[in-house]
């Protein structure tokens, strides 16, 4: 394993401040020459924890922790020296030396920084055009309905994206950003990706923006939220994966909320920002959410870092039991313990604590209880429970997650506590719970024996016009959107031929495996060349839209149109050659004039 050199860690201490570096994480208070804290490694009352600027040193007279910068962050943030130490000098801006013989590895991390400046100057910019812009009345007038003070707005750096690509773009170009840093940034795409003259369109128009943030409080992505109802997309977008950002590596309010969780003993987390956001406004400081999608080990592996202790406050309806249930299933292998708030159905933290008050969703929260009793309550709900059948039944499924927890002890307690409350034998789920441990055992020793040791080189990904990718999307989970494609194969023939990726619709649509069976689609996928999956897999979005059919033409009329105008060009262009016979011209001028009339009658169906 490498280590790091001793020149380099002396450089990352010269270049981090202690006193801002801590003060980053507690509330500090001058006193004379040294500054002091409420220790948080350990509870207090009185501030007994001391930062020396001169030493560059902390020291905490009543749990006697103390040492320097990286020690500070390393116990913290429970991270192992290197990571310390890595993410001390990538905050200074330090290469570390293996990285600084690394010229690809210096673009990107150039990339990253400037794409970094490009998020919180773009955030601060929408910030601006929500408050001034006379065209984001409607977005005011709907903050103000959902209680956002002027405050909260500032706190959350929360903006308005306007309809329009031109503003975006001129404030882009006016603080010196190109087209190809909304680009990456994913605020916007290319229209065409062989054709970057056609301009670009933006992925999120007329959206309330939240900037969402990397643990250091950078702005890395943006998760923008429907202001007026439109079936053909979510709710709510994120920003696509770019160089910053991965949605199942970041957790929204992380940056704000991890000191206060790592005081509160726990971590409240919840479905939706707008929750976090109205919890953190009343004073509930130690809340997050994922971004829409699963919990990942990576979420897992954020939250340990500061708190052993996860209560989950999801929705109290079948989707939020199941989210729950599936963020179990990722945190407690994580070594976390998982409670589970008991919410009023229909009720989220938001409208809870508008509806009853911040100290009525405090006690809520003090209630809430072990994840077992939680499922268990809404199971009764569900089923009949004077039946044992349907008791024992139950007990064998949570024989399953009980065998997920790590902690042998542990383990026990959700034993007896399902016994107790299902009235069916201990001893029988100690069994089951021992037979699902076996069942996964030999499961994961499979998969780890066909896996080869040396990580090898991830596989090449087929590309893919991203119109393309889109329509196989479709047509792999809607059945209303393969029967509109297979009607059109006719017209998508030749477009098909010319796009990058096109073989793959093709083939979808001569196959057609059945968009209502997962198994069929797997199967289907299984059947492909790996760089065909793979970029197949990459590329599908989180949400089917409303009307699949309709998405389907829309994006398929994108597609005959750039084809058509690539044609058109390309004809033009032959039409220059001065050896050309007067009757070739006329043909080709007469091509040319029916491909406009196409994309004349075409462009009354384009929505704008
Ligand atoms: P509000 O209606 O604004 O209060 O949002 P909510 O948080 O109450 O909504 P909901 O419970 O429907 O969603 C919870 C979270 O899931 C949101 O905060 C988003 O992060 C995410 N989400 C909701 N709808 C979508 C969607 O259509 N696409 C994606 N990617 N995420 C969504
Ligand atoms: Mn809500």
């Amino acid at each position: 394993m490498a280590t790091i050199p001793d020149e380099t860690i002396e450089q990352v201490l010269a270049a981090t401040d202690i006193v801002e570096l801590i003060g980053s994480y507690v509330e500090l208070k001058r006193a004379g020459s040294t500054f002091k804290a409420l220790c948080p490694f350990h509870n207090e009352k009185t501030p007994s924890f001391n930062i020396n600027p001169a030493r560059q040193s902390f020291h905490c007279f009543g749990c006697g922790a103390g040492g320097d910068a990286i020690s500070f962050v390393r116990e913290y943030e429970n991270l192992t020296f290197t990571d310390t130490v890595k993410k001390l000098a990538d905050k200074a801006g330090i290469s570390i030396t293996e990285a600084a013989y690394d010229p690809k590895a210096e673009k990107m991390r150039k990339r990253q920084s400037r794409l970094k400046d490009f998020h919180n100057r773009f955030a601060k910019f929408m910030h601006t055009e929500l408050w001034n812009n006379p065209a984001a009345q409607h977005a005011r007038d709907y903050l103000k309905e959902r209680q956002f003070t002027p405050e909260m707005t500032q706190d959350w750096l929360i903006g308005w994206m306007p309809e329009q690509a031109k503003p975006c773009y001129e404030w882009a170009k006016s603080e010196g950003f190109l087209g190809r840093d909304l680009v990456e940034s994913g605020v916007a795409a290319l229209r065409d990706e062989h054709n970057p003259k056609q301009g670009l369109y933006l992925r999120f128009r007329d959206r309330l923006m939240f900037p969402i943030h990397n643990d250091y409080g950078d702005i890395i992505a943006f998760s923008g939220r429907q202001l007026r109802e439109d079936p053909r997309s979510g709710k709510y977008i994120n920003s696509p994966q770019t160089v910053l950002f991965n949605k199942s590596k970041v957790i929204f309010g992380l940056h704000k909320a991890r000191r206060d969780i790592a005081k509160a003993g726990f971590a409240l987390v919840c479905e939706g920002q707008i929750d976090v956001i109205a919890c953190a406004t009343h004073g509930i400081t130690n809340a997050v959410a994922g971004l829409g999608t699963a919990f990942t080990e990576h979420h897992a592996t954020l939250l340990r870092r500061y708190t052993k202790y996860v209560t989950l406050c999801f929705d109290s309806d079948g989707a939020g039991v199941k989210a729950a249930q599936k963020a179990y299933e990722i945190l407690i292998p994580a070594g976390l313990m998982v409670k589970a708030v008991s919410m009023p159905p229909g009720e989220d933290p938001d409208s809870y604590i508008q509806q009853y008050g911040a100290e009525a969703f405090q006690n809520l929260i003090a209630q809430a209880s072990d994840f077992f009793n939680w499922k268990i309550d809404y199971e009764a709900t569900q089923r009949d429970f004077s039946d044992y059948q349907q008791r024992s039944a139950l007990a064998n499924e949570l024989s399953d997650l009980v065998s997920l927890i790590p902690d042998k002890v542990a383990q026990d307690g959700a034993v007896l506590q399902i016994a107790t409350r299902l009235t069916v034998g201990d001893n029988e789920i100690r069994g089951a719970v021992q037979e699902a441990t076996t069942q996964r055992k030999r499961k994961n020793f499979q998969t780890k024996s066909s896996d080869h040791d040396d990580s090898p080189a991830p596989p090449p990904l087929t590309p893919l016009d991203h119109h393309i990718a889109y329509l196989c999307f479709l047509a792999l989970h809607s059945q209303s959107a393969q029967n509109y494609l297979v009607d059109q194969l006719e017209s998508l023939f030749e477009p098909l031929e010319y796009s990058t990726g096109g073989h793959i619709l093709a083939h979808i649509l001569a196959k057609c495996p059945n968009p209502e069976s997962p198994a069929a689609r797997q199967t289907y996928l299984l059947s492909l060349k790996d760089p065909d999956k793979l970029a197949l897999q990459a590329s599908f979005p989180e949400d089917i839209p409303a009307q699949p059919a309709a998405a389907a033409e829309d994006t398929m009329t994108i597609l005959l149109g750039s084809h058509l105008q690539k044609k058109e060009t390309a004809l033009r262009t032959k039409m220059r050659n001065p050896s050309l016979q007067p009757e070739q011209v006329m043909a080709i001028m007469q091509e040319v004039q029916e491909i406009q009339l196409l994309l004349r009658n075409m462009g009354q169906r384009f929505i704008r």
